[in-house]
């Protein structure tokens, strides 16, 4: 007499199913693991602005001194302090720029990079023109680019005069896509 065959799981089989199931659950956590440290950073860089208060401190009115400093005719070095450093920045969060008061209220504050590969420019007040000891790049006194490889003249600060000061927009460099203007020699405005 023949025995009935059995289809009752074999003992192995079990323990091979509950070996791929704790697996595929170490596989999950260590999925889990790497998104959270790869995310970590990218959201910490995302909010950092909000949680140390600096929302709308990116671009802040600035005082670069009294009028006095700046005598009417003349160009003059000035420099800030970037509103958005940390304590530890030490003089690097120091900006330098270029002050020209034409006459009255009416100025002009020049970024010190040159407009091409952004070396800091140099005002000489014996022949009138910026210059960029990089590549030779020459601006005129207003500006506007005289010659060399910069594509535009100086970029500008926006201005304003306030109690006796002279404020400009600061917090990042101004460029064409930001506050940037570019003086034409006939003193009208572009970009
Ligand atoms: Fe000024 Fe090149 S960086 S001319």
């Amino acid at each position: 007499m023949s025995e009935a065959p059995t289809h009752a799981p074999q003992p192995d089989s079990k323990a091979e199913i509950s070996r791929r199931d704790l697996f595929a659950k170490i596989g999950m956590m260590l999925n889990g693991l790497a998104v959270v440290v790869l995310a970590t950073p990218v959201v910490g860089y995302l909010l950092a602005p909000i949680l140390r208060g600096e929302r709308g401190q990116y671009q802040r009115w600035v005082s670069l001194g009294d009028l006095d400093e700046f005598p009417e005719g003349q160009t003059r070095l000035a420099q800030f302090r970037n509103p958005i450093s940390n304590a530890w920045d030490g003089d690097t969060d120091k900006i330098p720029c270029w002050v020209r008061r034409l006459t009255g209220e009416q100025f002009q504050v020049f970024a010190i990079n040159c407009a091409h590969l952004g070396c800091p420019v140099r005002w000489f007040p014996q022949s009138g023109l910026f210059m960029c000891p990089c590549h030779g790049g020459v601006y005129y006194q207003d500006g506007s680019r005289a010659s060399g490889p910069p594509p535009r003249g100086l970029f500008q600060y926006s201005y304003k005069v306030e109690d006796g000061k002279l404020m400009i927009e600061a917090g990042q460099i101004p460029t064409l896509s930001t506050t940037a203007s570019l003086q034409t020699r006939s003193g009208g405005c572009q970009g």
